[in-house]
């Protein structure tokens, strides 16, 4: 993606570097705008440094390189983060009198705006008008979060997390081809008790089914997403419910089957479970200590039984041996409309890492080869199948 990024003079701007950082590694094209003012609380070198990329603080100082017209007409997204009353005020009543506003006012496509300031100003009804009029004239707000803010005061202007921002950046320039359809996705592992401090695990992280919710979400679903333990934050717009045995996924996930369209089955469930389990730690008093195990539900298999036609569920395989073979008989005995196999005893992939390579078995097409690439990749191409594959279901 083409990002325009334009900085202007408020003491959240250093926080717009990790902006471009996160940008950067996305492997996005950026350019940076900065106000004059907002070089007084960076250095334009910063941006440039961090983000490999040219930066602009003057109209009239193009040194050989594209004007504002050229800048607004080669991006295809314009962020102003952090913005400053000032700005804000100026691009609502189409002043463009530096190399900000001016490129704002030439640019045609989708527009994010990320207020950051003291709460004084931003509450001022002056600038909320302007907020609003920026709202009218179809820019995207990023609302400011509430909290601590430079001056030592506490109210709302708090520039918010960068992930937010890369969100909506992603949002807008995703097409909605989701809309409508609520999704399920459960991802990470679940975990179960042993005796008070100890537990039957596995390794997933749950990226993979993160990544699922989350371009969902991008993509215009309403998510919601049953999370056994993970080191991931909850991806925007997207209602997480956390849980931690496989009784608990069962039951969340049970509960909230009837109103779903899709259902994505991405985490890693122990087949497994201790018979009893102790109320005190498990002392080491003996040579030899047998667990008994049972088997706990099968998540799968209960959705397979109660839901409807019209809903899509996808469950995942993890696989050490006989990949596609035995992928396709967990596809038939769980009744499933997909099923992507994944081979969990590679060490360059899987388990951890962000990348995977997978077979996605369905009904309507042989089995999909999917080569090593990014579990984001992955995910969309699965989004993709799925909404094929669900309009030709209806
Ligand atoms: N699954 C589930 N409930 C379980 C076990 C697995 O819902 N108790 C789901 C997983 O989320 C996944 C699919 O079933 O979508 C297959 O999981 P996997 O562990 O690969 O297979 P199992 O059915 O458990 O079979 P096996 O362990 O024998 O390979």
């Amino acid at each position: 993606m083409k990002v325009l990024l334009a900085v202007t003079g408020g003491i959240a701007a250093y926080k717009a570097v990790e902006l471009v950082s996160i940008l950067r590694k996305r492997k996005d094209e950026i350019k940076v705008l900065m106000t004059e003012s907002a070089t007084k609380f960076i250095s334009p070198l910063t941006f440039s440094a961090v983000g490999n990329t040219e930066v602009y603080t003057n109209e009239f100082d193009y040194t050989g390189l594209i004007s504002h017209t050229g800048l607004s007409a080669w991006a295809e997204i314009m962020v102003i983060a952090p913005a400053t009353a000032n700005t804000i005020a100026k691009i609502a009543n189409g002043i463009a009198d530096n190399i900000v506003t001016a490129s704002a006012l030439a640019f045609k496509g989708p527009k994010i705006v990320v207020p950051a300031m003291n709460v004084r100003m931003y509450e001022n009804p002056v600038t909320q008008d302007n907020i609003q009029k920026l709202l009218n004239y179809g820019w995207t707000i990023v609302d400011p979060e509430s909290g601590h803010l430079a001056d030592g005061e506490e109210g709302k202007g708090r520039y918010p997390d960068n992930a937010k921002i890369v969100f909506e950046i992603e949002s807008l320039l995703t097409r909605k081809d989701m809309g409508g359809l609520r999704v399920l996705v459960t991802a990470g592992p679940t975990r179960e008790a042993i005796d008070p401090v100890r537990y039957i695990s596995n390794r997933s992280s749950g990226k993979m089914g993160y990544e699922i919710a989350k371009m969902a979400a991008i993509r215009g679903a309403q998510v919601d997403l049953v999370s056994g333990p993970v080191n991931i934050p909850a991806p925007f717009k997207v209602k997480r419910y956390e849980v931690e045995s496989v009784q608990e996924m069962a039951e969340k996930v049970l509960g909230l089957l009837e109103n779903e369209d899709v259902v994505i089955m991405a985490a890693a469930v122990s087949d497994y479970k201790v018979e009893r389990v102790s109320d005190q730690k498990i002392k080491k008093i003996n040579e030899e200590l047998n667990l008994k195990l049972i088997k706990t539900t099968d998540i799968l298999l209960e959705i397979s039984k109660r839901r409807r036609s019209n809903q899509f569920v996808v469950g995942f395989a993890a696989e050490t041996q006989n990949l596609v073979e035995n992928a396709k008989h967990k596809f038939e005995s769980k009744s499933l409309d997909m099923i992507v196999a994944n081979d969990v005893s590679r060490k360059d992939i899987g388990f951890e890492s962000d990348y995977d390579e997978v077979f996605i078995i369905s009904k309507t097409s042989d089995p999909v080869h999917v080569e090593r690439m990014t579990k984001r990749e992955i995910a969309n191409l699965l989004l993709d199948m799925v909404v094929t594959q669900k309009g030709e279901k209806i």
